[in-house]
């Protein structure tokens, strides 16, 4: 008889709930998105909806229609009643036994949730410490996909640290982004962070600050750092939806900008908040 085992219980294979096979647990086969809104305002749907639709294509899955998913986004965002949500939500190729080559006709399981934005954002606005961590992902990080073990291994190592995130270092040395974050330093007049290449997630809060930095005197510089330069900068700050812009001053046990968020990530905050 075809079986399965779930913790303690034995069920017949026929029976077995789906959810089970989904190859987004099998493979981390799938794709995901994480979206804000503040004050009952979704931000940046479009953008997201766009990237979305951009790591679906790099994972070959066709045919999933970006409308639909925009209407569950709202109909989800409108049930819950949350004015300041964090959305997550995730599509995988489908569930099936496992088959590295997955079935052409599998339907695609999507899932979701809506639940409150942390409140730990505004703790974080004093700055957090961070420490490195070698960049084990794979070669196409401007998917967002549902393979994070690398990032899990990184986030986990800075905990033990006592750090809110890990900055990940590639195998030349230099700093890509964070385990689930954006990465900036400012030095001097100019603000730095790696460019927009596959080996980092095309960030929507980055671009966000890309294009705010001029407004307040800031040149953009899309170059990789290396963790001594980073270590030597005026101001360094990660990005990301769940967290916004947050001032690091600790990086690898060195206080940066004598330990206070500085005058040009306190800025970019502010606009920030003034544009959501
Ligand atoms: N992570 N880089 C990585 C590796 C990320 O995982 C994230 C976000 C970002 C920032 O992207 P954005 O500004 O578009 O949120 C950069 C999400 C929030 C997460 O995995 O929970």
């Amino acid at each position: 008889m075809q079986l399965a085992m779930v913790q303690e219980r034995i069920v017949p294979f026929d029976g077995l709930d789906p959810a089970y096979l989904d190859r987004g647990i099998y493979f981390g086969d799938g794709v995901y998105e994480v979206v804000r809104s503040y004050n009952g305002r979704i931000f940046a749907l479009e953008e997201h909806l766009e990237r979305f639709a951009n790591s679906l294509a790099g994972i070959g899955m066709r045919g999933v229609d970006i409308e639909h998913i925009r209407s569950r986004v709202r109909r989800a965002f409108d049930a819950a009643e949350i004015l300041d949500a964090k959305i997550y939500f995730h599509i995988t190729r489908g569930s099936e036994l496992r088959n590295h080559v997955a079935d052409d006709n599998l339907e695609p399981n999507f899932f979701m949730t809506v639940t409150e934005a942390s409140d730990s954002t505004e703790e974080k606005t004093k700055g957090i410490s961070v420490s490195t961590h070698p960049d084990w992902r794979w070669k196409r990080c401007d998917i967002k996909s549902l393979n994070l073990l690398p990032n899990v291994l990184a986030r986990l190592d800075a905990a033990r640290k006592g750090c809110a995130e890990a900055i990940l270092v590639d195998d030349v040395g230099l700093i890509t982004e964070g385990a689930s974050s954006s990465f900036m330093a400012i030095i001097g007049q100019t603000l730095q962070t790696a460019p927009l290449t596959a080996n980092i997630l095309p960030s929507i809060t980055r671009n966000f600050i890309v294009k705010a930095a001029p407004d307040i005197t800031l040149r953009v510089v899309e170059e990789s750092l290396t963790p001594d330069r980073a270590r030597e900068a005026d101001e360094l700050l990660i990005a990301a939806t769940t967290e916004d812009i947050v001032p690091v001053v600790q990086f690898d046990n060195e206080t940066i900008g004598g330990g206070k968020p500085g005058k040009y990530t306190r800025l970019l905050m502010q606009r920030f908040r003034e544009f959501v």
